[in-house]
């Protein structure tokens, strides 16, 4: 499996151009994490791609998102661990997260969303200037950015990340590859 096949077969299933660019941030995040904590970075960075592959297909059926995502992404040739840490993100199936995969896909998803809106409240609307600091700030304000669950960014912390730390190097990630979030 490769990143561009993975790109093509979301390209093929999502028209939403901000759900594309929000995996495309969790890839970062996700593959940023997997340095840092010694894992396989591929493994980890095409987890983060595909984790939202059938939010479009499954219609805001709680009940069915991510359990087709993880079938679509075993048919695409994810490993068992992949698809696993997919099926566990949404926690309405009340599946645990027991991997370090399963666990760092969990955290990694609501942080993009609130660094993006730290973005988006700057006069250039620009991820460049954004320090984490003032992210660690946004994170205190409920009601910033209210659909990134601060309890869930919160659990970096079972992949011995203090939040800091985590938000710190989840901007950096984004910061990164901001031409292609149009941040
Ligand atoms: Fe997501």
């Amino acid at each position: 499996m490769t990143r561009d096949e993975t790109l093509d077969s979301i390209r093929a299933n999502v028209e939403n151009e901000n759900l594309i660019k929000h995996m495309l941030a969790t890839e970062a995040i996700m593959r940023a994490l997997a340095i840092k904590l010694d894992q396989d970075e591929e493994e980890w960075g095409l987890t983060g791609l595909l984790h939202d592959i059938d939010v479009e297909l499954t219609e805001g059926d709680m009940s069915a998102h991510s359990k087709l995502g993880a079938d679509i992404a075993s048919e695409l040739g994810a490993s068992e661990s992949m698809a696993h840490a997919i099926l566990c993100h949404n926690e309405a199936h009340g599946i645990p997260h027991e991997t370090p995969l399963d666990k760092a896909l969990f955290c990694a998803d609501p942080l993009t969303g609130l660094i993006v809106a730290a973005a988006l409240v700057r006069p250039n609307k620009k991820l460049a200037g954004v320090t984490a600091s003032s992210v660690m700030k946004r994170l205190g304000e409920k009601r910033f950015a209210a659909g990134a669950s601060r309890e869930q960014i919160a659990k970096c912390s079972e992949i011995g990340l203090e939040l800091e730390d985590f938000i710190a190097l989840g901007l950096e990630a984004m910061q990164e590859i901001a031409e292609e979030l149009g941040l």
